[in-house]
């Protein structure tokens, strides 16, 4: 089976994105993979610090690699925004790929020195793991907002993009473009879409000349997606989509179903709207900008 590193090296030749989907149990987990299988494409699961916390570090690593295992998908594990070194040393040692090192809200010289020790440490641990760095404020939490935070203060130039990865020297870069984490209920509803800003992405990619990861896409217009993936994303995190697709697919099964207490009876209806989503996103991230505008 392909690594990690590259199954992203493929993605970034062939203008595509890898989709990270977070998870948070077993229905959440079983939609990503379902979907992933069905549509034969790699994955990422990501568990930030709430999530493993709530399914164990060890425990989630357990299930994602019992999966890769029986099924042969390239289906890899992420530590998703994670704010402590001691937290980024838990789950290296519990096996996951991939470390999102988060130290944003700090100043951008005190994020360059942790991150770049924490680079270290983690290369110690696993030499194979792939450890990002975030630069910039797109907000925090995948959870539905009263209002915007205000994006323009934090978005990421080229030269502190360039100077962060030189210095750090992380595998992956999370930069400020447009992004933000959750969605407003304008989102929620339709009615409103994230926009991105695809030159700065390009401008980043052509500076930073690494591997670009796009938080927050979650309600994000999907052709900014498409130019965002061509100009140089190759990562793209989802959760909040996956989280209202739980709670409509639960309350659904729940309405349909008030007296039913098998919980293998009522779940499928959650994996199931989880898992539309899921392959409605990988669909989008997989297709090539250039395959599209081939001659056909
Ligand atoms: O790391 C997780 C993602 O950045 C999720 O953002 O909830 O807006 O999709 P989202
Ligand atoms: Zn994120």
């Amino acid at each position: 089976m392909r690594t990690l590193r590259e199954i992203l090296e493929q993605a970034e030749a062939s203008r595509v994105a890898v989709g990270h989907f977070n998870i948070s149990d077993l229905v959440t987990l079983k939609a990503v993979f379902e979907a992933a299988r069905e549509l034969n494409v790699p994955v990422v699961v990501g568990a930030s610090e709430g999530e493993r916390e709530f399914m164990g570090v060890r425990q989630v690593a357990a299930l994602v690699r019992s999966l890769r295992e029986e099924y042969s998908l390239p289906i890899f594990l992420n530590a998703d925004h994670t704010h402590s070194l001691a937290s980024a040393v838990e789950a290296a040692k519990a096996g996951f790929d991939w470390i999102v090192f988060d130290l944003s809200t700090l100043p951008f010289e005190d994020n360059i020195r942790q991150t770049k020790a924490a680079v270290e440490a983690l290369k110690a641990i696993n030499p194979a793991i792939l450890v990002e760095g975030e630069i910039g404020d797109i907000g925090s939490g995948s959870e539905i907002h009263d209002a915007a935070p205000d994006l323009q203060k934090g978005l990421t130039s080229p030269a502190e993009a360039k100077q962060f990865v030189e210095e750090t020297r992380v595998d992956t870069l999370a930069p400020a473009v447009g992004n933000m984490h959750g969605m407003l209920k304008s989102m929620v509803a339709g009615d409103t879409k994230k926009r991105l800003e695809i030159e700065r992405i390009r401008a980043i990619k052509a500076e930073a000349r690494t591997f670009m990861t796009l938080h927050g896409a979650s309600g994000t217009d999907d052709d900014d997606l498409r130019k965002a993936i061509a100009a140089g994303i190759t990562v793209v995190h989802i959760n909040t989509e996956l989280r209202v697709a739980w709670r409509r697919g639960l309350h659904g099964a729940l309405t349909k179903q008030p007296n039913e207490i098998v919980p293998y009876k009522v779940l499928p209806e959650a994996v199931d709207s989880v898992k539309q989503v899921v392959a409605a996103r990988l669909a989008l991230f997989s297709r090539s900008e250039r395959a599209r505008s081939a001659p056909q």
